[in-house]
């Protein structure tokens, strides 16, 4: 179908379904276990009412945002998670989903086991574009630190993501099944791939991929070895506890010049099924440790769909909010051109819901425009 016809992303997802590979469809679509987490992430925005006021004027609406202390100006709220693997979906790849968010002034987190180099993903965007680079921590540290070293050189990288809720793949049956009848073999430059080592074979995608990823991370020893590699910024993400997220903006708070900001997410329920999804984690920060926000960013991302699901998670306290799956249905949909129809679907609700809750823009968000009652109750 031509893409101007698809009016959501629930359409997008139908439309791309058709045209990538089964593999693919199972990678980006599988989860942990039973799926819950995956599904929950989404449906509990349902559970959240908006409370519009009306007699104000809004003839304009203002979606433009700065991220990490200030270091990022970014045209609207929303962005790309980091996901593995694009040129699954299509040529294109994670460089046209640069090309496709520009008109946005989006921010883009390249994932560590991206399909192509972050030069080259640069190259395709905006001149003043602005991305983060996902790490995984590699066994073989030499490995990151040399990606390390790459990105530092790249002035449009403003942060570096060190993703927590993944140090081992999550049961994702449907992946593993696919990849039973079709044995891909896949790599990007700066996992491990162990030269001459061999992968264990079989297993889904997402256990290939995290061949070579470390397990010993701590707060003690993986953050001051970062920032002895990086000046950027260090965005701490799979945050999925109030305790967590407290531990978070006491270290910043001990260690100006490093984390700037936590994502809350639960890697789209692809990693422990049944973990909370991150609205739950943001309303336990709001209820516990709501200092948090003063500290650090507060980033989350798992199950959006829709502008409103955005426009709650800001209503919450969160400053950005990301989408996974969206990005890369959009991009099988219809390569980089995909990728802009799923956002201009996105931004266009979120300033239809910003504007019909009677705001002029999104930093006027607040608590105060939504009831979330029925989930503080859960
Ligand atoms: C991911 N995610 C992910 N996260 C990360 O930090 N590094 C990665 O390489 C990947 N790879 C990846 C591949 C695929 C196919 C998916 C679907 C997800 C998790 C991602 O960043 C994000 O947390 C979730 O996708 C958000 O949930 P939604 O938007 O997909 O529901």
């Amino acid at each position: 179908p031509a893409l101007h016809t698809l009016l959501n992303l629930d359409e997008i997802e139908a439309a791309a379904k058709t045209q990538v590979s089964k593999k693919c469809w199972a990678y980006y679509f599988s989860a942990a276990d039973d799926l819950f987490s995956k599904y929950y992430n989404g449906s509990v925005f349902r559970s959240i009412l908006l409370r519009p006021r009306v007699f104000v004027d809004c003839t304009t609406c203002s979606t433009s945002t700065t991220l990490l202390g200030g270091a990022a100006r970014v045209g609207t709220p929303l962005y790309v998670s980091p996901a593995a693997m694009a040129r699954l979906a299509h040529p294109d790849g994670e460089a046209g989903i640069a090309r496709g968010i520009s008109p946005f002034g989006a921010m883009q987190l390249v994932s560590n086991n991206a399909s192509q180099s972050p030069e080259q993903i640069v190259a395709n965007a905006a001149p003043d574009a602005v991305f983060g680079w996902q790490l995984y921590v590699q066994t073989t540290r030499a490995k990151s630190e040399a990606m390390l070293a790459r990105i530092n050189k790249l002035p449009n990288f403003k942060c570096i993501v060190l993703t927590l809720d993944a140090p081992l793949p999550g049961k994702r049956e449907l992946d593993e099944k696919s990849n039973l009848e079709s044995q891909l073999i896949v790599d990007s430059e700066s996992n491990d791939k162990g030269a001459g080592e061999k992968r264990p074979g079989g297993g889904g995608v997402g256990q290939q991929l995290f061949f070579g990823t470390a397990a010993d991370l701590t707060w003690e020893t993986t953050l001051p070895w970062l920032a002895e590699h990086t000046k950027l910024p260090i965005v701490l993400k799979g945050i999925q506890t109030h305790e967590d997220a407290y531990l978070a903006a006491q270290y910043a708070k001990k260690h100006p010049g490093t984390i700037k900001a936590v994502i809350l997410s639960n890697h789209g329920g692809r990693s422990l099924d049944t973990a909370p999804p991150p609205v739950h984690t943001l309303l336990e920060i709001r209820k516990y440790c709501p200092e948090v926000f003063s500290i650090i960013d507060v980033w989350i991302d798992g199950g959006i769909k829709r502008g409103t699901d955005v426009v709650k998670a800001l209503c919450l306290g969160a400053k950005a909010v990301g989408v996974g799956r969206a990005a890369l249905w959009g991009l099988g949909a219809g390569g980089y051109k995909g990728v802009e129809r799923t956002f201009q679907i996105l931004q266009d609700e979120i300033v239809t819901c910003v504007k019909l809750l009677g705001v002029k823009d999104i930093s006027e968000l607040g608590p105060r425009f939504i009831n979330s009652r029925m989930v503080e109750r859960d």
